[in-house]
This record gives C-alpha cells, structure tokens and sequence, in this order.
C-alpha cells in the first residue's frame, strides 16, 4: 500500500501519476452500467487530478454498436449524472475523452480479440499494447472465456512482456466451489499476482483507515485485545430495500451480498494481528489467519450464533415499503435473509473469548456503517452507591459512513455538587479535519490496480476461506423455513432475535449515532 502523508495535498496533483507505467485499460462490458456509472467518472477523476499515467488509453468492449465518437458522448452525458464534482470540467473532460476508443464485439468471437490486438497495436507505442489492464465488468461465467481468449490473442501472458493484469468484481462466485471454479479460470492463464478481485469497501478511505488508526497510535493498540476488549459490534445497515434487484438478491441474500466479503473484509481489518510490512503480501496474510481463526460455524453453532431476517412491509423514514416478498421478481414464499446478524468467536491469543456481533440488512431505519469496539467496564465500586449500579464502558466507534470519523465514548462528571456521572463523548470528523476530500472507492482502486499493488484487493484463498465461512452458515439454515420470529417490518433493526442473540450475554445493540 503506498502512504501518502496527505492525502489532500496528493489529490491537488503531487506528480505521482508520473510513476505510473504506460499502459492501456481494456474494459470488457463496458456498455454496462457499471462502466458509465463508475469507472469513467473514477477514472475522469483521476484524470482531472492528475494521478493517471501520462499516457494511457481505455478501451471498450462491448456488443453494441458504437463508435468512439458516439461511446465518448454517451459516456460524457452519463458523468452529469454520476460524477462526484459537479459540473464537470469541459477542458479536463475534452482531454481525458480523447484517451477513450471503443471496440465492437461479442466475447466469443476470436476475431473480435484480433481487431482487439490490432487497435492496441496501431496506438503506436509498445507500452500501450504490452502494459494492459483488463476489467472484466462482465458475468462470472464470461470470465473464462474472455481469459482464455485473450491469452490466444497474445495479449495475456503469465511473464511479460509489459504487464497484464485481471481486475474482477462481486459476486465472485456464489459459494466455495464456484469461487474455485473462478479461480482456477482465471489463473489458467495468469498467475494469482496478475489477478485483482474487488471489494469496494476496501477502496473507502476510513476501510483503509482502520489499519492506520490500529497501528500508528500506541495508546489504542496496547487495547486492542480481550484483555481490554469486551466485545466488538460491527453495523451495516442500509436504508435502502432490494428495489429492482430483487432477482439478483433471490440468488444473493444478505449473506452472499454483504457478509462473505464486505462485513468479513472489515472485520479482518478490525482484528488483524500487525503485519509485518504494508506490502501485499503480508497484509493479506494477516487477513486469511484472521479468518481461519473464526471458530468454525457448525450447524448446531449456527443456529446458536446465526440470526436471519427479512423483511415484510413497513415504513422507513415515513415512507412505506413493500415486504421482500412481495418485490419486483421475489417469490410470493422467499426465505431469502435481507437481514443477517452473527456472532462470531476468534479462536486466536488476542481475541479468545471475546464476541464479535456483526449485522447488516435492508430497509432498517438507517443507512449507516461502524464498527464499535466496547470496552470492558471498570469494576463499579466507587460510584455504585450514587450512581447506580451502571456506569457506562468506553468504547471507540469507527464511523465508516456516513459522517465517517472516530468517537471515543467515556464517563464525565455531571457538574454541580452531586456526585453523578454521564457519557460523554469526543469526535474526531474527516471532513472538519481534512476538508471535503471524498474519491469515489473506484477511484483509488483503480489507481492500485494500474500501479500493481494488491493490498487492496482480494487474494485467492482469502475469497474462499470467506466463502466456507459462508457455506457454512448456509448449510446451517438448509432446508429451514423462516419462523415468525425471523420477520421485521420495514423501518426497524432486524428480528427481535437479533436483540436475543446479544442478550444472552448481557449485550445489546448500540445504534449508529448521527454526528451534527
Ligand atoms: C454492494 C451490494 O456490494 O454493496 C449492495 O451488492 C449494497 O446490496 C452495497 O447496497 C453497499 O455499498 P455501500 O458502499 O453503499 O455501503
């Protein structure tokens, strides 16, 4: 991972892209939504920042006809839509979009990687058709294809000339055999460093953050374990219902969608042992044993530690919503989960005996993601007698979004001559502390991925120890119908069993708090 000491300064233009290799973006699928809706305005913005290799070009893939006149506008209206500064800047755009060409064909036509090749070719340097960033922005079971294809081409290599690199996205697989099956299509011809699976939670900067603040602040680090640590809470809750996607989530469900990778990427980096440098490598090493010390979730383990929920119709935020079952392309009688709530075991020095809650869902009251960690409680003994038997842990909340920033929650004194104690609170705010500097997550994964650094992507057996974690949680709940209990309306956090599942050990969910 490469440390910028200020990442506002970095974003004006510190030359970094001057760096950055030649090299072409090759994007297959690109008349798909992701591609209009974010790459181009990543990578507009990377332009417009001055982070992009001095030359480069992107290329297109896709069915439709276009040409690279008619793809360029296409995409230049879309960025009104999308793009994160607005409006956009006419002479930046102007610049970037003659970097932009597309190339008409179908994924299975041979002769379509030739015209392919032949455009990477008649560039004119060597660098552009050599150094090549392949994003496969296309279904899973295309991936094959489109490797083995580009390999007869002669524009994948597993040892260079130049570079070639893979760049895929979730859903990689939908369980751990299908992950394999991926893995080993992709790596027929290319080698696991060439393969950039991502996560886009990785991307947000306070994602990135976790590490940094975990490893460059003594005071927390020396916590950072069951000796201090009374349990750790991880939310992602989302607002949002399933919408138009509700054929994708009849397959997905929360588990597939959020769990296996994003609420899994954030708990490794919350619980991660240090690793020994910021390369890779070791990063990721770290994250795998992380996972390989969850305690293995055995069906009678899941039904102890594994609440499911979805949803049936109510109101968030004073408007209402339709049940799950009753979305566009739900059946009428879905078990799917919108909701999954877990409590996991570490059976690792640091974390033995310590629970980690983790939660995520739809239509909950709001859209909001944190990790908590509580701390123990002091032994009441001095203020019992005033203040009850309850004084409040510590605890440090990590606001990944929104008003993403840290808060450290301890005890004050109530002034005035009574002895009486309340929680307070101290924030620490991205925005007031660094200004408004808020790249889309595209954007910095883009950047890795054409620098080469895969910190911030994820390695092969750490895609698959996440998904026998998955599957085996899956197994867990085969073949059993939602119960009553499994039920919440919409607007309100999860099942009630969600509540029960922290109770059993005197805990309970601590709500995202809005920071004014
Ligand atoms: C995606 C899921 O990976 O992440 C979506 O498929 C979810 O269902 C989204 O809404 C959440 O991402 P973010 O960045 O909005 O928290």
């Amino acid at each position: 991972m490469r440390i910028l000491n200020s990442p506002v300064k970095a974003a004006g233009g510190n030359g970094n892209h001057k760096n950055l290799d030649t090299c072409s973006i090759v994007i297959f699928g690109a008349s798909g939504d992701l591609t209009a809706r974010k790459l181009i305005p990543a990578l507009y913005h990377l332009f417009k920042e001055k982070q992009m290799p001095a030359t480069f070009r992107i290329i297109g893939f896709a069915r439709r006809e276009k040409t690279d006149a008619s793809w360029r506008q296409e995409l230049r209206a879309a960025l009104d839509q999308f793009s994160r500064t607005k409006p956009v800047d006419e002479k930046v755009w102007a610049a970037f979009a003659e970097n932009i060409f597309y190339c008409l064909g179908d994924l299975t036509d041979d002769t379509a990687y030739a015209k392919l090749a032949a455009q990477l070719s008649a560039f004119g340097n060597p660098a552009l058709r050599e150094n090549l960033l392949f994003y496969l922005a296309i279904s899973p079971s295309q991936f094959g294809e489109v490797v083995e294809q580009v390999h007869r081409s002669g524009l994948l290599k597993k040892d260079g000339p130049g570079w070639q690199r893979l760049v895929v996205e979730k859903p990689f697989g939908h369980d751990l055999a299908s992950a394999h099956k991926l893995n080993q299509e992709l790596t027929r011809f290319a080698n696991e460093s060439q393969v950039f699976r991502i996560d886009h939670y990785l991307g947000k900067e306070t994602v990135q953050n976790i590490l940094m603040f975990r490893f460059s602040n003594s005071i927390f680090e020396q916590l950072w374990n069951r000796n201090s640590v009374d349990h750790v809470q991880i939310t992602v809750s989302e607002k949002i219902g399933v919408g138009e996607r509700g054929g994708y989530y009849e397959e997905a469900g929360a588990l597939r969608d959020m769990v296996q990778n994003h609420m899994l990427q954030v708990l490794s980096l919350i619980a991660m042992e240090p690793p020994v440098s910021l390369e890779a490598e070791s990063v990721r090493d770290e994250k795998v044993k992380l996972l390989k010390s969850i305690r293995p979730l055995t069906p009678e383990n899941v039904a102890k530690q594994i609440v499911r929920g979805q949803y049936f119709a109510g109101s968030v935020a004073g408007q209402m919503r339709p049940g799950y079952r009753q979305e566009i392309k739900v059946k009428p009688d879905s078990n799917v989960e919108t909701f999954v709530a877990l409590k996991l075991f570490i059976d690792n020095w640091r974390w033995s005996g310590v629970p980690f809650y983790l939660r995520t869902g739809k239509n909950l009251p709001m859209s909001a993601s944190e990790a908590r960690i509580q701390f123990r409680p002091t032994p009441n003994v001095l203020f019992a007698a005033q203040c009850g038997s309850h004084i409040d842990a510590n605890a440090i909340t990590l606001r990944l979004q929104p008003n993403e920033g840290i808060s450290l929650h301890f005890n004050g004194k109530i002034p005035g001559p009574a002895i009486a104690v309340r929680p307070v609170r101290m924030h620490f705010s991205y925005d007031a502390e660094f200004g408004a500097y808020t790249p889309e997550a595209y954007e910095r994964l883009l950047l890795e991925a054409i620098a080469g650094d895969a910190t911030l992507f994820i390695r092969r057996d750490e895609v698959e120890t996440a998904w026998r974690i998955a599957d085996s949680i899956r197994t867990g709940w085969e073949g059993r119908a939602l119960t009553n209990r499994e039920f919440y309306a919409a607007g309100t956090w999860g099942p009630i069993a969600a509540d029960d599942l922290l109770a059993q050990l005197g805990h309970e969910w601590h709500e995202p708090r809005v920071i004014k």
